[in-house]
C-alpha cells in the first residue's frame, strides 16, 4: 500500500475513476494500475455542492473488494462531508479530502475544518483539504500542521474532461512553499502530459488524471509521461 506521507521521488499519478467505464470500473481501474498508475482517485458528488451525482460508500466497497492493495484517495464534492467519514472508512477508503468551501465560516452552517480533520484521522484515514480555482489558499494555512494533503482544483469541480485553468498554479506554488514534507500537494482537473509539467514546476507532487489516462490510446505511455513531468 502506498505511504502518502512519504515524499515521492517523482510525481504520483492518481487515476480518476470518474473517467473509467462505470459498467466495469474495477477492471478498468486495474488496467490503469497495471499500466503504472500509483493510486486511484474517487470523486464523490452529491448533487448539491456540485450538480452531478456520482459514487458513494458502496462504490468504494466494490473497488476495495477487487483491488485490496490499492490506495483509494476519495474526493468529496459534497455539502456535508462529516456525514460520510465513518461509512467511507468502513468501506475501505484510505484518504478523505473535503472542500474548504463547505466549512465554517465560508458556509454559515458548515462544520469546523479542524474537527473534520481529527474525525478523519480517528477513523483511520489520511486527511485532505480542497480549494476551488477561485478560493484563496490563505485560509488553508491554519490547518497545515494537521493535513496529509492539500488539493488545488484546476477546473471548476463537477465534471471530467474540462480544460486546465493555469491561474491555479499560483495557489499551488504558495501552498507547496508552506507544507510539511509529509504533506502532499495534489492538483485535479485537465491534467495531461502537456499541462502536468507546469503543475509539477509549481510544486505539485500528486497529479489527478481522469480523461488523459482512461481515454488515452496508450495508457502506459500517458501515465509514464505524467510521472516523468519535470519538476
Ligand atoms: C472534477 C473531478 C476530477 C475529474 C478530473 O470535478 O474532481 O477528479 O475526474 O477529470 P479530468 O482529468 O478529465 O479533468
Ligand atoms: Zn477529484
Amino acid at each position: 500500500m502506498l505511504d502518502l506521507n512519504a515524499k515521492p521521488a517523482r510525481p504520483l499519478v492518481a487515476a480518476s475513476v470518474l473517467a473509467s467505464d462505470f459498467g466495469r470500473m474495477a477492471d478498468d481501474a486495474a488496467d490503469a494500475l497495471d499500466k503504472g498508475a500509483d493510486l486511484l482517485h474517487v470523486d464523490v458528488m452529491d448533487g448539491h455542492f456540485v450538480a452531478n451525482l456520482t459514487m458513494g460508500a458502496d462504490t468504494i466497497r466494490g473497488l476495495r473488494k477487487h483491488l485490496p492493495d490499492t490506495f483509494l484517495d476519495v474526493h468529496l464534492m459534497v455539502e456535508r462531508p462529516g456525514e460520510y467519514i465513518d461509512s467511507f472508512a468502513d468501506a475501505g477508503a484510505n484518504h478523505f479530502s473535503f472542500h474548504l468551501e463547505v466549512c465554517h465560516p465560508f458556509h454559515p452552517h458548515g462544520p469546523e475544518a479542524g474537527v473534520l480533520i481529527d474525525r478523519i484521522h480517528n477513523a483511520g484515514m489520511s486527511a485532505g483539504m480542497v480549494i476551488n480555482p477561485y478560493t484563496s489558499a490563505w485560509p488553508v494555512q491554519t490547518y497545515l500542521d494537521k493535513l496529509d494533503l492539500v488539493l488545488v482544483m484546476s477546473v471548476i469541480p463537477g465534471l471530467g474532461g474540462q480544460s486546465f485553468m493555469p491561474h491555479v498554479l499560483e495557489q499551488a506554488r504558495w501552498l507547496a512553499q508552506r507544507v510539511e514534507p509529509r504533506t502532499r500537494v495534489e492538483m485535479d482537473g485537465g491534467l495531461d502530459p502537456d499541462t502536468a509539467p507546469s503543475a509539477v514546476a509549481a510544486g505539485v507532487d500528486t497529479l489527478v488524471a481522469g480523461s488523459s489516462v482512461f481515454k488515452a490510446k496508450d495508457r502506459a505511455a500517458a501515465i509514464a509521461a505524467l510521472q516523468g513531468a519535470i519538476r
